[in-house]
């Protein structure tokens, strides 16, 4: 996996309330239901999720909020915590992403997680005003995503974006076969899908979240770099190439965005991350308990 060092040259949609900007993005495309992902995996958050991160978190179920600031109760953030931001959460949240708090640093300054104020408060008052209250989980908007499933304020946290629809397939086909080119069929009906890095995959994307120029390879933002774009590029998946121009059937871009389960080709596309397992909520529960230290 790679970190999200790259800088964007220019992230036009700061001035936008992040709301109405989401709403923008999901509006354009109406058989999406972006705003309404918190259905089946949110429902999964006392269910034995895959847990991607190993051990992490499991030494830690310190039955949530029994200790007091400071204690000492043994959470690390490096050790603990930020492994578990790693696997889930930094894709998209990162330096980078300043619509959303870089959770890659949560100690940033400006954009960090535990100076961001919650931009769901003004619209939903019952929320605290804050994403992280060091000491104050209660009053942390955070736990608040991490943990209800029936959060209305935004989704439930880790978001993934919808399985592209049967349309949006039928075109990523259409565009290979007739070449993977730069032409007017990409601008209008591929580069929509893929979205567009540092507007939080908007109008419409479903990769670019994760998919940008020093995030994961490839950078579905520029598909034609000829070294971590995605025509006639080697996959980093072994024995694949991303597109092969005239051949949709053979490459590995097509196969991961139909694929419904994970195969020898790699997982399905976009990604899916599971929910955190209670014994990781318990973890980043006790790290703010604590005084969201950077230990
Ligand atoms: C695929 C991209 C993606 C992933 C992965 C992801 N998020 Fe988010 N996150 C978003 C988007 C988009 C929003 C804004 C929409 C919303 O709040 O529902 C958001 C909003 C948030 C907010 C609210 C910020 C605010 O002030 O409104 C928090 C807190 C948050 N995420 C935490 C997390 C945590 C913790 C993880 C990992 C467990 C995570 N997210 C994983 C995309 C993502
Ligand atoms: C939430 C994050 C996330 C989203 C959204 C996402 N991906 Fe990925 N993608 C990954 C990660 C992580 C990898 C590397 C691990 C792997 O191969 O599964 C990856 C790998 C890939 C690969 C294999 C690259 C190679 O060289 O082996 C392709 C192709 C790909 N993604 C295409 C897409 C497309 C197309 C979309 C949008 C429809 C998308 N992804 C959305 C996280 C994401």
């Amino acid at each position: 996996m790679r970190s999200s060092a790259a800088p964007f040259a220019a992230l036009p949609h700061l001035a936008l309330p992040l709301a109405a900007m989401l709403q923008m993005g999901c509006g354009s495309d109406s058989s999406d239901s972006d705003t309404n992902t918190n259905t089946s995996n949110a429902t999964s958050t006392g269910a034995p999720a895959t847990n991607a991160t190993g051990a992490t978190g499991a030494t830690h179920s310190t039955g949530s909020q029994t200790g007091s600031t400071g204690d000492g109760s043994g959470v690390s953030y490096a050790a603990d915590v930020a492994p578990i931001f790693e696997e889930r959460c930094t894709h998209c949240h990162h330096q980078n992403a300043t619509a959303i708090p870089n959770i890659a640093d949560p100690f940033d300054p400006t954009n960090g997680l535990i100076v961001f104020a919650n931009t769901w408060h003004e619209g939903h008052p019952e929320t605290p005003e804050m994403n992280v209250v060091p000491g104050d989980p209660a009053n942390s908007f955070l736990i608040q995503k991490i943990s209800d499933p029936a959060l209305t304020a935004g989704d439930p946290m880790p978001w993934s974006p919808d399985r592209v629809t049967e349309q949006q397939a039928a075109d990523l086909r259409q565009w290979i076969t007739d070449g993977a080119m730069n032409d007017a069929f990409y601008a209008s009906n591929i580069q929509r899908i893929f979205g567009t890095p540092g507007l939080l995959g908007n109008p419409g994307g479903k990769c670019s979240y994760c998919h940008f120029d020093g995030g994961v390879e490839p950078n579905l933002g520029d598909p034609f770099d000829p070294e971590n774009g995605v025509v006639n590029v080697a996959a980093t998946t072994e024995g694949w190439t991303r597109v092969i121009p005239g051949d949709p059937d053979n490459s590995l871009l097509i196969v991961r965005v139909e694929a419904t389960e994970t195969t020898e080709a790699g997982d399905p596309m976009p990604k899916v991350y599971p929910t955190l397992t209670p014994a990781e909520i318990d973890t980043v529960t006790q790290w703010i308990l604590d005084g969201a230290q950077n230990n």
